[in-house]
């Protein structure tokens, strides 16, 4: 278990970045934390760093999933917190995110679809910044986290 000081939001930008740099195929990395704890302003870091161009990051509050076209494989961001029941995920083609990497809002709202291997990513409040604390679910992840993070 691992915890990072985020004090400002280019802290949090920049953990999504790094995070990016791992980022494979298949990969699901459910971002959790209370409303304004910096989940979508890290997946924002993400998926910039994984784009080459400047592409515009809106949240998906209303749409619950936006997918953007990573250089090696798609990228699905979603925000769960407005899904009302977990059945509904395969109306927003959850089953093709497969093909690529999710990064996920609100992952309990998943229920039974979040898949058991995953990274985990806790954000808290910590004075004015936030804190981050990772944590692999699963095989995989730990070997890769201690590559970059170690
Ligand atoms: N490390 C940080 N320190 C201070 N403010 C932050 C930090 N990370 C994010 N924020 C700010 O917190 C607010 C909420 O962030 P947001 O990413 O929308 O949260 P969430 O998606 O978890 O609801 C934004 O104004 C963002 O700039
Ligand atoms: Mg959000």
């Amino acid at each position: 278990m691992r915890y990072l000081e985020l004090a400002t939001d280019l802290d949090t930008r920049a953990l999504g970045a790094r995070l990016a740099l791992l980022l494979r195929r298949g990969d699901v990395v459910a971002l959790r934390g209370n409303l304004g704890a910096g989940k979508t302003t890290l997946a924002r870091g993400l998926i910039q760093a994984l784009l080459s161009v400047e592409e515009e990051v809106p949240s998906p509050t209303y749409t619950l999933v936006q997918m953007y076209d990573g250089p090696d494989f798609p990228l699905w961001h979603f925000d769960l917190y407005r899904l009302e029941d977990p059945e509904e995920l395969q109306e927003l083609g959850w089953d093709e995110t497969q093909a690529g990497a999710a990064l996920i809002e609100w992952p309990d709202r998943a229920g039974r679809h979040l898949p058991a291997q995953r990274l985990d990513v806790f954000l808290e409040n910590s004075g004015d910044g936030r804190r981050a604390r990772l944590e692999p679910q699963g095989e995989g992840w730990q070997e890769r986290l201690d590559e970059r993070f170690g």
